[in-house]
């Protein structure tokens, strides 16, 4: 079995062009992902969570132009300038998708089946009667009950949590290496939210697939993921293995992140703690560090020199913050 990483990926940028305007949501950002493995992204909203994942891809913001540069090796490929083409022999197949907004990804006026029936026709080159088949155990496998029945309604016929499975079947209805689920349980109430993370999590080993989790509750960080990917205005600020960054983590915003979880012994009625300050305009080049002016750590060198993810004290983690994780004759020398 190779040991090589499913998903590799280095130096990753993304411009968005649209009429008016051109930012830069992704900025150099590298990480890799194992087979069977499950990556957390986090960040705030625009961080650039949605458009890293699935812009390189093909699938960039309607209305926008996405310019994708570095390189990003899935499976031995280089998705990078491989072309339309090339990339939609992927999408679906062998990388499967569940979209931020599960209601807009249905098709309202199509079944249930149909709907999962398409991907195995499309993807698996099924007949319409194996594909039906097909869809049949794909209902059963993510947990709805009386399939036959489901297999005949529409989209608003069901419920959120119902929705969400199906959005479940049909991202692995061709048995995908690699799952991007984008927010799946952000939409959902509480206790809804736990059955469908368990579920994903099943579908996951028993498909063995790796999944990169794109979430901006660390709850779900800490119950669903091996490894986390902290975005800041595009960049990686933070990567580590989750039981680590979750206890100790490197970085300020990282740190602001995890203060930020409400815990169970705040008093009633203790105000929401939060990172105060808004996060950067995109459509302007930060020369230093993104974060410096939220940040509590701050000295002047932060607003010059752009910080470079390194290993830290914890050498399972890597960090974009020298003034937390260089000794100060480092930092002067
Ligand atoms: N349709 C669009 N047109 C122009 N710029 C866009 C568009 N969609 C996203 N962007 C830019 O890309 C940035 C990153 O967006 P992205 O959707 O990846 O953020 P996100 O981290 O997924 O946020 P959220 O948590 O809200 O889903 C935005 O801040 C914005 O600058
Ligand atoms: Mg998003």
């Amino acid at each position: 079995m190779t040991t090589q990483p499913l998903l590799e990926v280095t130096n990753l940028t993304v411009d968005l062009l649209t009429a008016q305007t051109a930012v830069r949501p992704v900025d150099g950002v590298s990480y890799s992902l194992n087979r069977r493995e499950t990556l957390a992204v986090v960040g705030e909203s625009g961080s650039g969570k949605t458009v890293m994942n699935f812009a390189p891809l093909g699938l960039a913001p309607t209305g926008v132009v996405a310019d994708v540069a570095g390189s990003i090796r899935f499976d031995g490929m280089e998705l990078v300038g491989a072309g339309e083409e090339g990339l939609r022999t992927l999408r679906g197949k062998s990388v499967g998708f569940i979209f931020q907004d599960p209601m807009s990804a249905l098709n309202p006026a199509r079944t249930i089946g149909r709907q999962i029936a398409e991907m195995a026709e499309y993807h698996l080159s099924m007949t319409a009667r194996a594909a039906e088949e097909r869809a049949l155990d794909l209902i059963r496998l993510v947990g709805i009950s009386d399939p036959s029945a489901r297999l005949r309604q529409y989209p608003h016929e069901l419920s959120g949590g119902l929705r969400q499975r199906v959005m479940i079947a049909i991202a692995v209805a061709a048995e995908p290496k690699l799952l991007i689920a984008d927010e799946p349980t952000t939409a959902l109430d509480v206790t809804v939210q736990a059955q469908i993370l368990r579920l994903l999590k099943e579908i996951q080993a028993k498909l063995e697939m790796a999944m990169v989790l794109i979430t901006h509750d660390m709850g779900v960080v800490a119950s669903a993921a091996d490894r986390v990917l902290v975005m800041y205005a595009g960049r990686n600020v933070e990567t580590g293995p989750v039981d680590k960054v979750l206890v100790s983590p490197r970085h300020p915003y990282t740190m602001g992140l995890i203060d930020a979880i409400p815990s169970r012994s705040d008093p009633v009625g203790a105000p929401f703690r939060g990172l105060p300050g808004m996060p950067p305009v995109l459509s302007a080049p930060i020369p230093g560090c993104a974060f410096e002016p939220r940040c509590p750590h701050a000295v002047p060198a932060c607003r010059n020199s752009r910080p470079k993810l390194e290993r830290t004290v914890d050498a399972a983690i890597f960090a974009a913050c020298p003034v937390l994780n260089t000794s100060c004759k480092e930092r002067l020398g």
